[in-house]
């Protein structure tokens, strides 16, 4: 009898302390996954790319130092897309229009912000960058085409709700092509499932660059600050261009919808911006000691072209060739010999 007991008691334990320890164990398994659910988030994140900080977040910080002569498009940009971005129920996609002659630094813009907005930058998987002759070449795979852009959007935006579109020569897109990427701009909660609201849509084309320029020339001539030209003295001539222009059919759906929040002109750079240009890329190549070096700065400056013929003040390609031509010069020059240190042991 008592042995009957002892056995029972100790089953009794056993099993007592098996439920403890499958307990036991199911809490630490739970608690293990959970940690490498976690981990394996965080090195999914450090090894790709995620849809959050630190892979994305917008710091405009950096925007404004690096455009010179450009005061609508930092005005107007680093705003629209802050107030976007800290809006916290947006109702529809940010969508900026970038005007002005090739050189003017739409690009170049389109980059910083994409540079500002993901770790990753341009090769980003939550950016895409269409280049309409690049991307689109053959006029009879429209349709084709049509599919190919939809699904680029819709995956992308998938992956991220902040995704970056940046259609370069957008005046170059076929009108089918604008057609089909209107919905994605429009006041919609969702578009096959996705929502696009906190997206932004970069359209950049050189359409208008002779009005910019034109305008931008008479306040030269009048002898006033380009800074005082203020953003309502273009966008209606941006607008009227848009709409007028042939083959703007579909861009002018865009505006005559509002889908479009903002026109903002490039205008033609003058001289001393080109030079702030050459500095900037001096520093960069470690020749800050060049760039009081009026000689050889004027050298740079001088191997642009300018327009119009009569008073010269735009550069033609803006701050485009610079780096180049910068390097040409620096080539030009013989290294600098450092005998200083040796000058001082003698
Ligand atoms: C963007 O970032 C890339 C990679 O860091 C860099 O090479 C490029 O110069 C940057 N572009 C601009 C416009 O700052
Ligand atoms: C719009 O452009 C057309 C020609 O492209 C011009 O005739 C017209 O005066 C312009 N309208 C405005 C309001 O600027």
């Amino acid at each position: 009898m008592r042995t009957y007991y002892v056995i029972l008691l100790f089953f009794q334990l056993w099993t007592a302390n098996a439920e403890l320890i499958s307990l036991l164990t199911g809490t630490a398994v739970a608690l293990s996954a959970g940690a490498f659910w976690g981990f394996r988030d965080r090195l999914r994140c450090h090894l790709y790319e995620c849809c959050h900080e630190p892979d994305v977040g917008f710091n405009h910080h950096n925007i404004a130092n690096m455009l010179f002569g450009q005061h609508l498009v930092k005005d107007v940009v680093v705003n629209a897309i802050k107030a976007h971005w800290h809006n916290e129920n947006p109702k529809k996609p940010l969508v900026l229009s970038f005007h002005g002659y090739t050189g003017s630094g739409k690009n170049y813009v389109a980059e910083i912000i994409a540079n500002n907005t993901f770790k990753q930058g341009l090769r980003s998987n939550f950016i895409q960058h269409i280049v309409a002759t690049n991307d689109f070449p053959d006029k009879n795979k429209i349709e084709e085409y049509k599919t190919e852009l939809r699904n680029r959007i819709l995956t992308t935006a998938q992956k991220c709700h902040r995704s970056i579109f940046i259609f370069d020569e957008t005046d170059k897109l076929p009108e089918q092509l604008l057609g089909a990427i209107k919905p994605f701009l429009d006041y919609y909660s969702k578009i096959s499932g996705v929502d696009f609201r906190r997206s932004i849509f970069i359209l950049l084309s050189n359409k208008g660059g002779g009005k910019i320029a034109e305008i931008t020339l008479k306040q030269y001539e009048n002898g006033y600050p380009r800074e005082q030209l203020r953003l309502e003295s273009f966008e209606r001539d941006l607008m009227n261009f848009s709409f007028n222009e042939k083959g703007g059919l579909q861009m002018s759906e865009l505006i005559s919808n509002h889908l479009i929040d903002h026109f903002i002109p490039f205008l033609p750079l003058q001289r001393e911006h080109v030079k702030s240009c050459v500095g900037a890329y001096l520093r960069k190549r470690g020749r800050a000691d060049l760039v009081s070096n009026v000689e050889f700065v004027e050298k740079v400056l001088n191997s642009l072209q300018y327009f119009p013929e009569s008073s010269k003040a735009f550069s033609s390609s803006g701050c485009k060739r610079v780096d180049a031509k910068t390097d040409l010069e620096l080539a030009k020059i013989r290294p600098l010999i450092h005998s200083s240190q040796f000058d001082d042991e003698l």
